[in-house]
């Protein structure tokens, strides 16, 4: 069995940023949520573009989108031994779904069906910042993106990391310092493996 890493974060933490620095200096099999798969463009075209106002029903689409992404693309690339990084998994549910005001318990029953990751990293930045960086690239908020929800995000978030042993990574350093770290840590636990 591979390594299984999830990295997570606010939007405009720079998860995919630090992704791409990582992909050069190990051999990653690299995905995302919300997925490239039926459930997850029809979460991407419809359901984060206003589509739902129930923050129940999005939690169960994410839900069912990281079901068949683990399903379809995570398990197997595990069996073939590699080490996957997902942008986004679990805690992306708990943290934003949470943060809307869905019962946690709720969202960790209907995500129970997929595995814990190995590793959980966090990159934490202030929302003010992410915020910017969002604004810096011209991109359009989504639903999500808002700073006081953001705040709210983030010290679920926070609080989660605390509870679990997260690894948290100040993602105000330079993405490639970040992608470092990262390796190191899958480093470590591939030799223990
Ligand atoms: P993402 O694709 O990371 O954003 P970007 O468009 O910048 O690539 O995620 C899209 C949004 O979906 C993001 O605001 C967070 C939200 N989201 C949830 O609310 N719950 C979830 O379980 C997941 C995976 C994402």
């Amino acid at each position: 069995m591979g390594l299984f890493v999830a990295v997570e974060g606010i939007d405009g933490s720079g998860k995919s940023t630090v992704i791409e620095e990582l992909r050069r200096l190990l051999p990653i099999y690299a995905t995302k949520e919300p997925s490239d798969g039926p459930i997850g463009r029809l979460i991407k075209s419809w359901a984060l573009r206003r589509g739902t106002s129930d923050p129940y029903t999005d939690a169960l689409l994410f839900a069912a989108d990281r079901l068949e992404h683990y399903q379809r693309e995570i398990a197997p690339a595990l069996g073939e031994g590699r080490v996957v990084v997902t942008e986004r998994y679990v805690e992306s549910s708990v943290a934003y779904q949470g943060a809307a005001g869905v019962d946690i318990k709720f969202i960790e029953l209907i995500n129970s069906r997929v595995p814990t990751p190995d590793v959980t990293v966090l990159l934490d930045i202030e929302p003010e910042k992410a915020v910017a960086r969002i604004e810096a690239r011209g991109g359009d908020a989504e639903k999500y993106e808002r700073l006081e929800f953001l705040r709210a995000v983030r010290s679920i978030y926070l609080r989660r990391a605390a509870e679990r042993g997260y690894v948290v990574l100040d993602a105000e350093e330079p993405p490639a310092t970040i992608a470092r770290r990262i390796a190191e840590l899958i480093g470590a636990r591939s030799s223990r493996a």
